[in-house]
C-alpha cells in the first residue's frame, strides 16, 4: 500500500508513523506532507529517512490511503471537494457529523465500512473514542437512561504547540517568575499546576464545543440519536492520556457483575480489578482503554460509576485510524 500522512510532523502524524511501524502495516511507499514550515525535514521510518513535502496539486494520486491529521481549517480547505480514489482517514472534526461520511471506532461500528460509498472516513474525537467503547460494552447488558461524564483531557489533545506551552509554563513556575501573555496563547490561561474547565467555545446554553462533540459523535457511532449524555470537559496539566469519570443511570437496578463481564470481554478494553487504579501517565504509550473503579452507587442501585483512561494520541487518534485502514484493506 502506498501510504500518505498529511500533518506528518504533528503529534498525531508522528504517532501514526510509529504505529504503522509497530503493527507492520504493509507500506510500499510513504509520502509525508506538512506545512511550508517543515518542508525538507527528514523523518525516520523503518530506519530510512523520508523527506517532508508541502501538499502539491494532484496530491491524492500519490498514495492509496492517507492519514490526515491537520487542523480543521486546513482539512476543510484540502478535502471539501474531494473526489479522489484514495481513502482518506481524517482526524479533524470537519466530516464527523456529515451523514455521507462514516464515523468509525472499529470495535463498535466497524461494519459501516463494508457498505459506505465515501472515500473519506472520519476518526472521532479523542474523548469520544474510549467513552463510546465503554458505553457500547455496557449497552450490551442494559441501556442507560442518562449518562454524565467529566472528561479530564491532557494538553496533547490540543496539538504540539499545547505541549510546548505547558512545558514553558512549568519553567516559569519553577523559577517563580510571572507568566507573560505569550506563555498563555494556546490555553488562554495558566494550565501548569492548574486546570481549565473549558475546551472550545461555549454555546448560548453554556455547553462547550468539545462537550457537544462528545454527545453528537457518540449518538452517531452508537446509532442512537436519543442517547442521553452530558459532558463537562476540563483541560488538565497532564501531557498525554485522557481520563473520564462516568456515571450511568438505568431504569432499574443493574447487575454490576454482568456489566463488568461485558466490559472485560469487549475488544481493546481492559477492566481492572477493584484494588487497581489507572492514571493517565500509565495509560500513555499503551493501546488499551482502561476501565477502573467500576462500582454501584451506594444510594441508588440504578446507578453505576467508573473511571476510564486511554492514550489520546494512540487509541484516541492514530491507532484508531490505523485500525480503520486495516479494516479497509
Ligand atoms: N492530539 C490529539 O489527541 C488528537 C486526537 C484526535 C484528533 N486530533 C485532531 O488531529 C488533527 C491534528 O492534531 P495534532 O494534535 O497532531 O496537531 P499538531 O501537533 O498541531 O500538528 C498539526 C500538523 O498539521 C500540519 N499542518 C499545519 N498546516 C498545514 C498545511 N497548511 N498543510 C499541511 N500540513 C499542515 C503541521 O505541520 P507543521 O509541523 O509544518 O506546522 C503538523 O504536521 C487536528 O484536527 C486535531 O483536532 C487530535
Amino acid at each position: 500500500m502506498r501510504v500518505g500522512i498529511i500533518g506528518a510532523t504533528g503529534l498525531v502524524g508522528r504517532t501514526t508513523l510509529k504505529i504503522l511501524e509497530e503493527r507492520g502495516f504493509p507500506v510500499s511507499e510513504l509520502i509525508l506532507f506538512a506545512s511550508q514550515r517543515s518542508a525538507g525535514e527528514k523523518i525516520l521510518f523503518k530506519g530510512e529517512e523520508v523527506e517532508v513535502m508541502t501538499i502539491s496539486d494532484n496530491w491524492d494520486l500519490l498514495a492509496d490511503v492517507f492519514f490526515c491529521s491537520v487542523d480543521d481549517d486546513v482539512a476543510q480547505e484540502l478535502l471539501k471537494d474531494y473526489k479522489g480514489e484514495a481513502w482518506v482517514i481524517d482526524k479533524s472534526k470537519v466530516f464527523r457529523m456529515d451523514p455521507r461520511v462514516p464515523l468509525v471506532v472499529p470495535e463498535v461500528n466497524g461494519d459501516v465500512l463494508k457498505t459506505t460509498d465515501s472515500r473519506i472516513v472520519a476518526n472521532p474525537n479523542c474523548t469520544t473514542i474510549p467513552f463510546v467503547m465503554a458505553l457500547a460494552a455496557i449497552r450490551k447488558m442494559a441501556r442507560p437512561q442518562r449518562t454524565v461524564v467529566t472528561a479530564l483531557q491532557s494538553a496533547s489533545g490540543a496539538g504540539k504547540a499545547a505541549i510546548e506551552e505547558l512545558r514553558l509554563q512549568r519553567e516559569y513556575l519553577t523559577v517563580d517568575q510571572e507568566m507573560p501573555a505569550d506563555a498563555r496563547e494556546v490555553f488562554g490561561h495558566t494550565l501548569a499546576a492548574n486546570l481549565i474547565p473549558q475546551i472550545g467555545s461555549f454555546s448560548e446554553a453554556g455547553e462547550s464545543s468539545e462537550e457537544r462533540k462528545l454527545r453528537e459523535e457518540s449518538r452517531k457511532i452508537l446509532g442512537d440519536p436519543e442517547f442521553s449524555v452530558h459532558a463537562t470537559c476540563v483541560r488538565v496539566p497532564v501531557e498525554v492520556g485522557h481520563s473520564l469519570s462516568v456515571t450511568c443511570v438505568f431504569e432499574e437496578a443493574v447487575d454490576l457483575k454482568a456489566i463488568g463481564k461485558s466490559l472485560a470481554s469487549f475488544p481493546s478494553i481492559k477492566l481492572l480489578p477493584d484494588n487497581l487504579l489507572i492514571t493517565p501517565v500509565e495509560a500513555a504509550g499503551t493501546d488499551e482503554v482502561y476501565v477502573a473503579r467500576l462500582r454501584n452507587d451506594p444510594a441508588d442501585e440504578r446507578m453505576i460509576h467508573f473511571w476510564l483512561c486511554a492514550d489520546n494520541l494512540r487509541k484516541g487518534a492514530a491507532l484508531n485510524a490505523v485500525q480503520i485502514a486495516e479494516s479497509l484493506i
